[in-house]
This record gives C-alpha cells, structure tokens and sequence, in this order.
C-alpha cells in the first residue's frame, strides 16, 4: 500500500479527456512536488513533456516515473532558469526531443516565506531570480517557438499571497508572483495575434502527496522558512474558515493548468484564476 492509498488527499481530479494527443509540453520546477502533478496531468491526456529543474536529479527521477506511469515520452533537463542562456537551451532540448513546444508551464519557484526585514541580501537576489527571471527568461525562450507554429499556450503558476495579503511573502508573493500577474497580461496582449495565449493559475495551500516527492526532498528549508514563520503561517491558516476549508490536492491545481494549456481554451488569454477553494473571491 503506498503513501497515497494509506492517507488519501481529498479532491483528487480523475482524468477524463485526451486533449494533447501529438503536442508536447514543458513543465518548471517539476523535480517534485506540484510540477509533478502538472506534468502527469498533461501526459495522461497524451503530452510529450519536458521536465525542467535547477535539481536535475530529482527532475530525472520524476521524469523516469512519469514515463513509466503515462507510456508517453517524458524527457528531464537540469538547469538554473533564472540564468542567462539555460532557457534557450531548455526550449532546444524540447525541439530536439519532441520537435514541437505547444505549452509552456512556468511553475518554478524559490519558496522563501521570511519577515522582510531579516532578507539577507543573497536571500532577496535569490529569490528575485527564482521567482521572476525564471518566468521571464522561460517565456522569452519559448515564444520565437511558438509563433513560427502560430500556436502556442503559456500558463503562469501564481499563488493568492500576493492578493490576501499574506504575512512573510513579500518576494516569494508580492514580488514574484505580483510580477507574474503582470507580465501574463502584457506578453498576453503582444502575442495574441500569433495563436498564443498567456494565463496564469493561483493556488493557496496544496497538500504535499509523499510519492511525489522524490529523493532528496525533505521538510521546508529553515533558511527560507524559519520555524516561528511557518508555525504563524498553518495558525492563520487554520483561523480561515471561509470558502472551501482544505487545501488542495495539486491534481486540482493540474486540473486548471491543462485546460488553459489546451486548444480548447482558444479565447482565453491574460487571464487570472485562484484555484485556491476561494481564499480570495474575482
Ligand atoms: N505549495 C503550495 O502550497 C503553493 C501555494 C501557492 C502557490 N504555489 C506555487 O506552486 C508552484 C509549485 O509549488 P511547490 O509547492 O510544488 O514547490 P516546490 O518547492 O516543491 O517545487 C518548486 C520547484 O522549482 C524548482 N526551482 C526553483 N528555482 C529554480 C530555478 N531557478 N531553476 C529551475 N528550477 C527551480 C525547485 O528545485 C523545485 O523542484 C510554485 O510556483 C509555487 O509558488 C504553491
């Protein structure tokens, strides 16, 4: 019995439609965690996908897993996006693995949750880097790509920290994923004529599923989320009892990303949708 089966997580979504039959996908930050998700929802409606990781370890792992899961081809490349040059060479790896990229999933983040005022600054330049230049550097990469195919779909992972307020998430939500907000408007309104479309899915909470955590994962770095902080974080949390009262499972964060991802979501673009069981309301 595994870890799933033994302490199931409410809410799983079942699949129940093929709409990336002969398209292929990639998908940041998907070594583990919600990533992961994303990228088996995307395979078992018959993507080819790319895996894209700073931990190219854990990227192959899971790639290897998902494989194995779908039958469909799931390729892993390691590299650190927020740097010049490795999303260029991310988008190259998925030509010359699948000869095509039809959706492109920005999900890769640095999850820092810290007072601002004890941000060293190493900290607030990493966490610039992980949460912006990622989306940034990745969307440029992929859309000299995506216009030639006169197609193309780019889903943001946001999170709702940014517009609730939260306390402790000035990069990781103000900044970060502030600044994806905006950017899914701006490159939505410069690349709609070429068939490409730009939108972004914001979580809350997710549940963390154990098997998709690959090696190497473990407890929330204390760096980056100092125990004080994360203990304020599950009270206010469980202080909130508006909307729907769990978190999610991240196959309900998957759910979202594939429509967006797929042709079916033709006339949607620079759009936000809070997948988050109504933390925050339109
Ligand atoms: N977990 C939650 O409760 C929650 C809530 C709201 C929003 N989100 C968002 O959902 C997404 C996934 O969250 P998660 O919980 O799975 O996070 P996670 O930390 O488990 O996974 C993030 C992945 O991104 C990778 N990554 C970080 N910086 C990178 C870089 N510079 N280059 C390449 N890869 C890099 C990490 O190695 C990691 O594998 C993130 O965008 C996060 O902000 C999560």
């Amino acid at each position: 019995m595994t870890d799933n089966q033994a302490n199931p997580i409410p809410g799983e979504v079942q699949v129940e439609c093929q709409r990336f039959r002969g398209r292929a996908a990639i998908v940041t930050g998907a070594a583990k965690g919600v990533g992961v998700a994303i990228a088996r929802r995307l395979a078992q409606e018959g993507a080819d996908v790319l895996l894209a990781d700073i931990n190219k370890d854990g990227a192959a792992y899971s790639a290897r897993k998902l494989s194995e899961e779908t039958g469909r081809h799931v390729e892993a490349f390691g590299g650190d996006l927020s740097q010049p040059g490795v999303a260029e060479d991310m988008v190259q790896r998925a030509l010359d693995k699948f000869g095509r990229v039809d959706a492109l999933v920005n999900n890769a983040a640095a999850l820092i949750r810290m007072r601002l005022v004890d941000f060293t600054e190493e900290l607030l330049q990493l966490a610039v880097n992980g949460n912006m230049w990622t989306t940034l550097r990745c969307s440029r990469a992929v859309l000299p790509t995506m216009t030639a195919q006169h197609y193309g779909r780019i889903v943001n992972i946001g999170g709702e920290a940014w517009r609730t307020g939260t306390p402790f998430h000035t990069l990781l939500g103000g900044v970060g994923k502030g600044s994806m907000i905006g950017l899914t408007a701006t490159i939505a309104g410069e690349v709609g004529e070429h068939g490409i479309t730009v939108n972004c899915v914001s979580p809350s909470a997710i549940a963390v599923v154990p098997s998709d955590q690959g090696p190497g994962s473990g407890a929330l770095n204390p760096v980056w989320n100092p125990p004080d902080v994360a203990n304020e974080l599950a009270r206010i949390a469980a202080s909130r009892a508006y909307g729907i009262p769990r978190s999610a499972h991240p196959s309900e964060i998957a759910a979202a990303v594939a429509f967006l991802a797929s042709s079916e979501a033709s006339f949607v673009t620079g759009q936000h949708i809070g997948v988050s069981g109504g933390r925050a309301m339109l």
